[in-house]
C-alpha cells in the first residue's frame, strides 16, 4: 500500500518538477505584460503611473536604441537598474532564454 501512495505522489510532482526547467520559456510577449507592462506601458513609453512614479525609460526613444548595446539591455533586465530611476532585478523570475527573448522584444519597440 504504502509503495503506491508513494508513486501516485511522484506521478503528481512530476509536471510541475517539468515546468521549472530552463528549457521551458515562456513567450516574450506575455512575459511582458505580466511583469514590464505596469511600468513601461503597452507601447514602451513608460507613460504609466508606475512608470512616471518610477522614472521608467521610455523603450521606443530611437536615440536610447542607437546607443545601448544587446549586452546592457540583459543585463539590465537581469540585475535592475538605478542610475536614473529604479528597475527590479528579474534574475529570480525569468531564465536567460526569457531575457534574451525580451530582448529582441524591446529592440522591436523602436519608435
Ligand atoms: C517598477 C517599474 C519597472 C518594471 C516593472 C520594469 N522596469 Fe524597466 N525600467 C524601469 C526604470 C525606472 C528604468 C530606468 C532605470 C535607470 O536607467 O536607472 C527602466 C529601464 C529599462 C530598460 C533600459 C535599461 C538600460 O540599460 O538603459 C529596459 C531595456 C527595461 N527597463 C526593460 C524592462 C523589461 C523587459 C521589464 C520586464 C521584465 C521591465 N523593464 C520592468 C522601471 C521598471
Amino acid at each position: 500500500m504504502r509503495i503506491y501512495v508513494t508513486l501516485l505522489l511522484m506521478l503528481i510532482c512530476l509536471p510541475s518538477f517539468a515546468s521549472t526547467t530552463e528549457s521551458n520559456a515562456r513567450p516574450a510577449s506575455q512575459l511582458y505584460r505580466r511583469y514590464c507592462v505596469s511600468c513601461h506601458g503597452s507601447d514602451g513609453k513608460g507613460k504609466t503611473s508606475k512608470g512616471r512614479f518610477s522614472h521608467a525609460r521610455d523603450l521606443t526613444d530611437a536615440q536610447w536604441q542607437a546607443d545601448v548595446s544587446d549586452e546592457r539591455i540583459f543585463n539590465s533586465i537581469m540585475n535592475g537598474r538605478n542610475v536614473r530611476g529604479n528597475m527590479p532585478a528579474f534574475a529570480n523570475k525569468l531564465n536567460e532564454k526569457e531575457v534574451d527573448s525580451l530582448v529582441t522584444m524591446v529592440r522591436g519597440l523602436k519608435g
